[in-house]
């Protein structure tokens, strides 16, 4: 029986169809996807802060309509998200306990300090860059409401890329000081963003079976030149240098070599000591812990309702 269901699934991955909620599906499948969509939820929530700081301070109205309108879109990705997580019999309370518990990740990129406006431009422009490099793939995986929820996402991010890139355009035709401040915001950013690839490819466990399940179509290590091509050229366009000396062209692979990154930076902002880990996690929950009285609101209104 097992067989017949596992060939099942075999063909759909084969034949590029996608799985959907009710399908049987292995548990390992399962359970792959449901952390990383979880992850995937986890980091749009917790994303909202480091960018949520600057709101009160934008320089403009205009520029604050956008921040919020951004900070906004990343809450709905996570509720999209959380809700596909729920399809695969995940339980939403749960994931969230997992995350203030600290027994589930986030992404690495979220821990760390945003410190002028120049670094809501820098994120948007890179992290969300890195992002839908990372995602346009992940419209094609083979979990069908997942894949659903990237296409929407993806095209929200792609706002959020251009936002910040706009952002950043201005303020190098503003002053030196404001050039100063893009620049700066663009050495502290780079290499955490080429790390939000995750591991290289040789030390990723889940890669090459997320891979042979179509869940991702592109290893760790592929996605971060893609992102690293695409860089290169939108950083001279704007005029800052990009933090990393051993940064130029090879024509022989057709790609940019880059330098080495920091792993054990990588390793030390996911075992909870990055720069930011602990606030990310105390704000989360005290928002939690906030919004318990909305909760059992809901909760007594949705009783109530039932028992008429
Ligand atoms: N930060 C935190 N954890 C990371 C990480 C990162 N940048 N990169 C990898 N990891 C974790 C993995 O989750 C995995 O953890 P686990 O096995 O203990 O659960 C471990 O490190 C080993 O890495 P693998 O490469 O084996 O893991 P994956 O195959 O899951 O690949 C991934 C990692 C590429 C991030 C993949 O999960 C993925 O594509 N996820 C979907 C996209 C996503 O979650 N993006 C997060 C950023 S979201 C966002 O960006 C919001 C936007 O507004 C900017």
């Amino acid at each position: 029986m097992t067989e017949t269901l596992q060939s099942h699934v075999d063909e759909t991955i084969g034949h590029d169809r996608r799985i959907e909620p009710r399908d049987w599906m292995p548990d390992g499948y399962r359970r792959t996807m449901i952390r990383q969509i979880a992850q995937h939820a986890h980091s749009e929530i917790i994303g909202m802060q480091p960018e949520g700081n600057w709101i009160t301070r934008a320089p403009s109205l205009r520029r604050k309509a956008i921040l919020l309108a951004k900070v906004q879109d990343e809450a709905g990705h996570g509720l999209y998200l959380y809700s596909a997580a729920e399809t695969l019999g995940a339980d939403r309370a749960e994931l969230t306990e997992l995350l203030i518990s600290g027994r589930q990740k986030y992404s690495s990129i979220f821990n760390y300090p945003t410190l002028t406006y120049a670094d809501v431009g820098v994120i948007g422009w890179l992290v969300d860059g890195a992002a839908i490099c990372n995602q346009v793939p992940l419209c094609r995986s083979s979990y069908g409401p997942y894949a659903r929820a990237m296409v929407r996402i993806c095209k929200e991010e792609s706002f959020h890329q251009r936002q910040g890139y706009e952002l950043l355009l201005t303020m190098m035709r503003g002053t030196e000081a404001q050039r100063q401040m893009v620049q700066d915001a663009t050495n502290r950013f780079w290499w955490p963003s080429l790390m939000m690839f995750g591991p290289p490819d040789d030390r990723s466990p889940n890669s090459a079976q997320s891979m042979a399940w179509g869940i991702k179509r592109h290893s760790n290590d592929e996605l971060r030149q893609r992102f690293v091509d695409m860089s290169v050229p939108q950083a001279e366009k704007l005029g800052v240098t990009l933090p990393d000396p051993q940064l130029r062209w090879n024509d022989e692979r057709g790609h940019y070599d880059f330098g080495p990154i920091d792993w054990d930076e990588f390793g030390a902002v996911l075992a909870g000591n990055g720069p930011c880990n602990a606030q990310r996690i105390q704000r989360r929950k005290q928002a939690h812990d906030d919004g318990a009285w909305v909760r059992e609101a809901a909760m007594a209104h949705a009783a109530k309702a039932g028992a008429r």
